[in-house]
């Protein structure tokens, strides 16, 4: 990934008190979940707006509609192409307000239509200290590497697959009999806690993108 494909240099995040959170979900809805609670608990200024999924029978949906979210699913296979699919997402975050979009679990890979709507506003978590292991079962990757320690990473979503600039890293050893479930389960425990942070850091303009840097603002 280059400097210039993510086009982040020197510029602050959107933000603002009450950020209004679009979240797209594939599946359990864990960090969805996270992020609810910290938002109805009142640790970050933000509201999950509107909740969507490309599949109809992630949880997540579920978890959404028992907070009294709107919960919404578009299935790719009922467009002609990737930008009409994400063209209804388009429509749909902004019928909503959406000023930050938050990647929780959503299994494919952003668009150009989605980035240009939200230029610098796309953010993803992924489990494993990026750059390493990116894309499918990063857990897996990290155990079949050998390495001792792996993490989670939250940042900035670009064209790149797992690219884009960094927010916020957490890093989980490796023990020995571990296998790709207890992993994944004590990453996720991560996940839960460094999501919420940088949405929160987000939400009260504490960050700067410096090219590929993420730079936070003091207080
Ligand atoms: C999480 O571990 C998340 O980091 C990962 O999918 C899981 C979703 O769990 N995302 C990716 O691998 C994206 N490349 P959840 O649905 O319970 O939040």
């Amino acid at each position: 990934m280059t400097n210039d494909k993510c086009q982040m240099t020197n510029e602050s995040v959107p933000s603002g008190h009450n950020l209004n959170l679009g979240i797209l979900v594939s599946g359990r809805g864990s960090n969805l979940q996270a992020i609810i609670d910290a938002c109805e608990g009142g640790k970050i200024p933000a509201k999950v707006a509107v909740v969507i999924s490309n599949d109809p029978a992630a949880a997540g949906l579920e978890r959404a509609k028992k907070h009294n979210i709107p919960a919404v699913v578009f299935e790719p296979k009922n467009y002609k192409d990737k930008n009409t699919y994400e063209l209804e997402i388009v429509k749909e975050l902004k019928k909503h307000n959406a000023q930050l979009v938050c990647l929780a679990g959503y299994m494919r890979i952003v668009g150009a239509v989605l980035l240009e709507h939200f230029p610098r506003r796309i953010i993803n978590i992924h489990p494993s200290l990026l750059p390493s292991f990116p894309g499918l079962r990063a857990q897996r990757q990290a155990l079949d590497h050998g390495v001792t320690v792996t993490g989670c990473t939250v940042h900035f979503v670009d064209a790149g697959c797992d690219t884009g600039p960094i927010i916020i890293q957490s890093a989980v050893p490796v023990k020995e009999n571990d296998t790709e479930e207890t992993l994944s389960a004590r990453i996720l425990e991560q996940e839960h806690q460094i999501y919420p942070l940088a949405i929160e850091f987000i939400a009260k303009d504490r960050l700067k993108i410096e090219g590929r840097r993420v730079k936070l603002k003091k207080m």
